[in-house]
C-alpha cells in the first residue's frame, strides 16, 4: 500500500513552551481548520504523484470536508488516472501559525517545516511509508547539528547526522519501540497519541497507542494543562549535546499532507513488496485509497 494511512483524530493538541506546564489557549474545531490552515497548490517537494487542490476545488470535490467536530482530509479514491495526466488529487495544508519552542500532541500527528528549508529546521513526528512499521521520528536540518549515538529514549537511534545535505536527506532518526506506532498496527490498536515537545535544550517524541496503560491523563483527557514533566521517557530524544537548537531551528509551521510515492516511498516500494511501480499502482487503484485519510476533530493550543 501506498502511505495507508487511516488516521481518525480526536484531538491535536498544540503547546507553547512557557516552563514545563503548558494552558489551553485555543481550540481549533471542524470549519476552524479551513481560516487557520492554508491549503497548498503547490508541487509537491519530494515528487509524488498527487495533485494537491486549493481549498475551493478540494470543498468541491470533498476531498477537504468540514462538519461540526469532523476535519476530513482525503485523496480522491474513485478516479483512474491517465499515465500522461496529473497526480491523484488530495491536499496538504500548513497552519496559519507559526511556533519556535512549544509542544504538540497529536492523534496520530503530522509534521513541522520552517521557511527556507533546512535552515529552520524540519521535525518528522510521524514518518513511514508503504505500510511498513515502526513509526520513525526525523530532524532535518542546516549543517552542524548531529545528535550522540547514545541518549535517554526508549527508540532506536538510526542516523546522527542531522543535515539534510548528507546521506540523501535521510536526516537523524529515531524508531519507534513499538509495532503498532504506524500503519496497520496503528490502525489496528485504534490509533493512538504522538507529542513532541521542542525546547532550546531538546526535542522529545513520545507515543502512546490507544490502549496503552501508561496514556498520561492529560493528553488522553485533552486536558486544559498538560504537563509535560509526567510523560516518563520518549521514544525519542534530540538533546542539544552537539546541535544548537537555538540556531538549527526557527519558526515552523505544522504540516499535515498526504502524497504517494516519490522520493522515498516510490524508489522503496519494490523493495519493500508493495509491486513494481508505484506510479502505476496510484494510477489504477482508485480504491486502494478509500482507507488512507486524516479525520482531526479538534486542535488544541496550549501557551
Ligand atoms: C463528503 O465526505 C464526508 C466525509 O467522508 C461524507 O460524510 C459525505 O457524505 C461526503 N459528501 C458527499 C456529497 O459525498
Ligand atoms: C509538573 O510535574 C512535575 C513532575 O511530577 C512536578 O514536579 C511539577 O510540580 C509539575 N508542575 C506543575 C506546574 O504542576
Ligand atoms: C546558539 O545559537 C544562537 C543563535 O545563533 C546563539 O546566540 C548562541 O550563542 C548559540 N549558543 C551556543 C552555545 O553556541
Ligand atoms: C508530506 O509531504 C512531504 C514532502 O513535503 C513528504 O515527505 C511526506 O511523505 C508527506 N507525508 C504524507 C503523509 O504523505
Amino acid at each position: 500500500m501506498v502511505h495507508l494511512l487511516r488516521a481518525v483524530l480526536p484531538s491535536l493538541l498544540v503547546a507553547i513552551v512557557n516552563g514545563a506546564t503548558y494552558s489551553l489557549s485555543d481550540n481549533i474545531v471542524g470549519s476552524d481548520f479551513l481560516s487557520t490552515f492554508t491549503h497548498q497548490a503547490i508541487a509537491d517537494p519530494t515528487h509524488g504523484r498527487v495533485n494537491y487542490l486549493s481549498q475551493a476545488d478540494a470543498l468541491a470535490k470533498n476531498i477537504t470536508y468540514a462538519n461540526g467536530n469532523t476535519f476530513i482530509m482525503r485523496a480522491d479514491d474513485t478516479t483512474v488516472l491517465s499515465a500522461s495526466g496529473p497526480g491523484r488529487n488530495a491536499v496538504r495544508i500548513q497552519s496559519n501559525a507559526q511556533y519556535t519552542t512549544h509542544v504538540v500532541v497529536t492523534w496520530p500527528a503530522a509534521w513541522e517545516v520552517g521557511d527556507n528549508w533546512p535552515n529552520n529546521g524540519e521535525v518528522d513526528i510521524v514518518e513511514g511509508v508503504n505500510g511498513v512499521a515502526p513509526n520513525a521520528a526525523t530532524l532535518h536540518t542546516s549543517s552542524g547539528c548531529t545528535m550522540p549515538s547514545s541518549t535517554t529514549q526508549t527508540g532506536i537511534t538510526t542516523g546522527t547526522d542531522c543535515n539534510a545535505a548528507d546521506n540523501g536527506n535521510a536526516g537523524c532518526g529515531v524508531q519507534c519501540n513499538k509495532a503498532n506506532s504506524f500503519a496497520a498496527g496503528f490502525n489496528g490498536a485504534g490509533g493512538g497519541w504522538y507529542a513532541m515537545e521542542r525546547t532550546n535544550s531538546a526535542i522529545k517524541v513520545w507515543f502512546w497507542s490507544r490502549t496503552d496503560s501508561t496514556v498520561p491523563s492529560d493528553v488522553k483527557n485533552g486536558a486544559s494543562t498538560v504537563n509535560t514533566s509526567n510523560w516518563g521517557t520518549p521514544f525519542a530524544d534530540f538533546p542539544n549535546t552537539n546541535c544548537n537548537m537555538t540556531s538549527h531551528f526557527g519558526p515552523n509551521n505544522i504540516v499535515i499532507n498526504l502524497t504517494f510515492c516519490g522520493d522515498w516511498a516510490g524508489n522503496v516500494f519494490t523493495s519493500q513488496g508493495c509491486g513494481s511501480d508505484c506510479v502505476s499502482f496510484v494510477n489504477e487503484n482508485p480504491s486502494a485509497f478509500t482507507q488512507a485519510y486524516w479525520d482531526f476533530a479538534s486542535l488544541a493550543v496550549y501557551q
